[in-house]
């Protein structure tokens, strides 16, 4: 028998071996002259390696939600494009994330969520971490029951930490520590929403423990769920149902800068109900913006809805150049809303409704997964009205890549 062994990482390749930077010369055209993204970008595994280092580990990336790790000594491990992480909430009950590897010999430390004690404790020869990353314990480290070593300084064997931010419950990382602080980055979308919630009282945001989760597995590039999160213009055809109530016309562009994050809006978002029950909403919404629902990509790799009565983030696991799990986590304001007995039914309906839509969406998106293999294709054209924030997404990428 014959085995292959394929490594993906064994060499890297120089982008301009890999694709034609005129091609990305292009995306940043005026629109009217623009073209998308090159089919490379898409399809080709030699690219994801630069991919992997400019967009995932250079920028402020998603990896999950705090509320999954709920309590002190909750942890989960998380594969970033192959890169082993811990996420883990310490003792003061912050969300901390190292990199998940053992500083002995290398083992991979934590396998399956589960909740510690005191300590991350490697399964290989013992060696213990605390909560802050620092090496406690050294079983036999200088012979049969003796286990510490004058010749070994633990000081300089701590895991080693990746930089953490949370906000609005998401988790982002930078994995290279290069990016601009996170409230920095953060400011043009927080300023944005400040008219909607008080983002300084997180508390309002509440997860809901029943109907707050569901993921969907979707053959395509993580980038098409992002560009097509952007835009409205497939309303119409993809989301016939949700086009009865909010039109096409009813929507708008958003268009962040600098230029961080796109989206679209609506202006005929209407609360979901049952008999007569709702959800709670938020308190310090604009009063003249009530029926207004916020659609926003944030690169690379989240998109957040924002409605009066509810939030959700919908976050991407990049899996392969062509695989993508697509993460979405429901929230509520208070908990009542979130958690209550009453509205558990609306939930549950509010739920299903968001998921008959990504549904819908697969289609889409695998669609132009598929098209991507075409050789005549050259990226393709934008409409110069409905297709801006997917252009501005197709610039992000291109400028940070080049
Ligand atoms: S590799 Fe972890 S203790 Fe040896
Ligand atoms: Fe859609």
């Amino acid at each position: 028998m014959i085995i292959f062994f394929v490594d993906q990482n064994l060499k890297k390749l120089p982008l301009s071996e890999i694709l034609d930077i005129k091609k990305l010369d292009n995306v940043n055209k005026h629109i009217e002259e623009a073209n998308g993204l090159p089919n490379e970008c898409y399809v080709n595994n030699d690219y994801l390696a630069h991919e992997k280092e400019k967009i995932f580990f250079n920028k402020w990336t998603v990896i999950g939600v705090a509320s999954s790790t709920p309590n002190p000594g909750d942890t989960r491990p998380h594969n970033l494009l192959g890169v082993p992480l811990i996420v883990l909430r310490d003792k003061d009950k912050k969300i901390r994330v190292f990199h998940n590897v053992c500083s002995h010999r290398g083992f991979k430390l934590l396998d399956k969520s589960c909740t510690l004690k005191n300590v991350i404790r490697c399964p290989y020869h013992s060696w213990s971490y605390d909560f802050n990353g620092k090496l406690v314990a050294t079983p036999h480290i200088g012979g049969l029951n003796n286990h510490q070593s004058e010749k070994f300084d633990k000081i300089k064997s701590s895991l080693k930490e990746v930089k953490t931010k949370v906000w609005m419950d998401i988790i982002f990382v930078n994995i290279n520590s290069n990016e601009i602080e996170f409230d920095e980055y953060i400011k043009p979308l927080k300023n944005r929403w400040s008219k909607f919630i008080n983002l300084k009282d997180q508390k309002s945001l509440v997860h809901s423990k029943d109907y707050g989760y569901f993921n969907l597995e979707v053959n395509c590039n993580w980038k098409f769920a992002i560009e097509n999160y952007c835009e409205s213009y497939h309303l119409p055809t993809i989301h016939p149902e949700l086009n009865k109530v909010s039109n096409i016309d009813d929507h708008y562009h958003i268009q962040g800068l600098p230029n961080r994050f796109a989206g679209q809006g609506s202006k005929k978002y209407e609360q979901p109900v049952k008999g007569n029950k709702k959800f709670h909403t938020f308190s310090n919404w604009d009063k003249n913006m009530l029926k207004n629902s916020e659609y926003i990509a944030l690169f690379p790799n989240v998109m957040i809805g924002l409605h009066i009565d509810h939030f959700y983030v919908f976050w991407l696991e990049p899996l392969t150049i062509n695989k993508t799990k697509e993460h979405m986590q429901m929230y509520y304001v208070g908990n009542e809303s979130a958690n209550g007995e009453e509205l558990k039914e609306l939930r549950k309906e509010n739920s299903r409704f968001w998921k008959d839509v990504m549904l819908e969406d697969i289609n889409a998106i695998e669609g132009m997964q598929e098209g991507r293999n075409s050789p005549v294709y050259n990226g393709g054209n934008f409409s110069p009205i409905m297709d801006q924030p997917t252009h501005q997404f197709h610039k992000w990428v291109a400028n940070n890549l080049i």
